[in-house]
């Protein structure tokens, strides 16, 4: 992937002025660090020894039986350390802020992996750690909440806006703004400004330079198709990255909520609702009303449900090099219970996008092929929202007898 600012008619640097200086230095240990080998052989072997890298390729037999046609191989991100891809950018943003000399981060976070990702780096590396959520997202994943405070980050609900990722984002920009010195924002995904999108893209592409091996050794060729949810884009671009001059097909999936048509969705580049907008300091495609003012949107999983798009991946749809689809709450209910019923595997709500698009086109494929789903993280910190789903009595009952406990604990 070229270094760059804008990709095709997407991407930028809309910063305010306070910031250039901080953006300078950024841009210039990025194009360092690039440029030098020796951080992504440091940046592998930290990986390695702290995150059990290289995450395996699982192929999934019984899927792939079940459902016919292609091979089904799963890339489990979900074994990284902190139960996600996230661990990949922000280790490699801790090796950075090491080089800049800078004691403090800052981040966002939707599902509260990115939180959790950042702040445990934050422990190993002994930042200072500030964690911007929104307050919808603070109710909907407490269990990352309670992580996050425990590996001693402070976490702010941000009670702005639809009070989700987007309003997390602008916090913590306007911490930034004014801890400039200190202080090093490490956004989660491949949006923002530049140079994040491509930081992350590159830290993230450490996915698809293992995957690419593997299914060499694995499968004798390069797969038919990688499918990706996508959010941000980050672990669609890393799982993408080293296939991007291929011609393997790249497939990323979207938050399709009730359906495209039902307005309670996050596609940006799946449906025809989203529109080119500057936001957030870049220009992509945004769901945002003729004024410019950004939609609600929704998803089950909150990881999801960001208005706005990689503009990497902005410029890959408009060139056609990756294909949009999207997938609904109750395909990805069904996608997450099959994979669990069939390979015990449970997969994050926000990873099962990819799968549900992956089962409704895997069996229209050849025993021949072979084809990638990107696990992006495990579902244990779902946990809540899948049990609702069930209607399980018995989980209610649970989780009743629990708020009785600690409310007879009071005083
Ligand atoms: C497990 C998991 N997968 C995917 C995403 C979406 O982010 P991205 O599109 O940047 O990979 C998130 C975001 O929180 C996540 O937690």
């Amino acid at each position: 992937m070229r270094s760059s600012v804008f990709y095709g008619n997407w991407g930028g640097a809309y910063i305010p002025e306070i910031l250039h200086q901080t953006f300078a230095e950024l841009n210039g240990h990025v194009r360092q660090a690039r440029q030098d080998a020796s951080f992504w052989r440091e940046y592998q072997g930290l990986m390695a020894e702290y995150s059990c890298r290289p995450t395996p390729l699982t192929l999934a037999s019984n899927l792939t039986r079940y459902l016919g046609g292609a091979k089904i191989y799963i890339k489990r991100e979900d074994l990284n350390h902190t139960g996600a891809h996230k661990a990949n950018n922000v280790m490699g943003q801790g090796l950075l802020v090491k080089r800049m000399g800078k004691t403090r981060v800052i981040a966002e976070t939707g599902a509260g992996q990115h939180g959790v990702a950042c702040a445990t780096m934050a422990a190993k590396f002994g930042f200072a750690c500030t964690i911007y959520m929104g307050a919808v997202d603070v109710a909907r994943q407490r269990p990352n909440v309670f992580w996050m405070e425990k590996l001693g980050a402070k976490v702010v609900a941000v009670e702005d806006g639809s009070r989700t990722l987007k309003d997390a984002i602008n916090e913590a920009f306007r911490d930034w703004v004014t801890n400039v010195d200190d202080t090093h924002y490490v956004l989660g995904t491949a949006c923002g400004p530049a140079p994040f999108p491509e930081l992350v893209a590159w830290l993230q592409s450490i996915i698809s330079k293992e995957s690419i091996i593997q299914v060499k050794e694995r499968h004798g060729k390069l797969p038919k198709r990688i499918y990706a949810c996508v959010g941000g884009g980050s672990n669609a671009l890393g799982a993408f990255y080293e296939y991007l001059d291929t011609d393997v097909e790249l497939v990323g999936v979207e938050a399709g909520g009730l359906g495209l048509n039902s307005g309670k969705h996050a596609a940006r580049l799946a449906s025809t609702d989203a529109s080119a907008g500057i936001a957030q300091g870049y220009k992509t495609m945004f769901l945002q009303n003729s004024d410019g003012q950004m939609l609600e949107t929704h998803s089950v999983s909150a990881g999801l449900d960001y208005v706005g798009v990689s503009p990497i991946l902005a410029d890959l749809w408009q060139k056609k090099r990756v294909r949009f689809e999207a997938a609904t709450d109750a395909e990805v209910m069904a996608a997450l219970d099959l994979t669990i019923k069939k390979e015990g595997i449970i997969p994050a709500l926000e990873s099962a996008h990819a799968f549900a698009q992956a089962f409704k086109e895997a069996p229209l494929l050849s025993p021949e092929d072979a084809i990638i789903i990107n696990m992006s993280g495990r579902g244990d910190k779902d946990i809540f929202t899948i049990a609702s789903a069930y209607h399980d009595p018995s989980w209610q009952e649970f989780i009743i007898a629990k708020a009785k406990e600690y409310r007879g604990d009071r005083p």
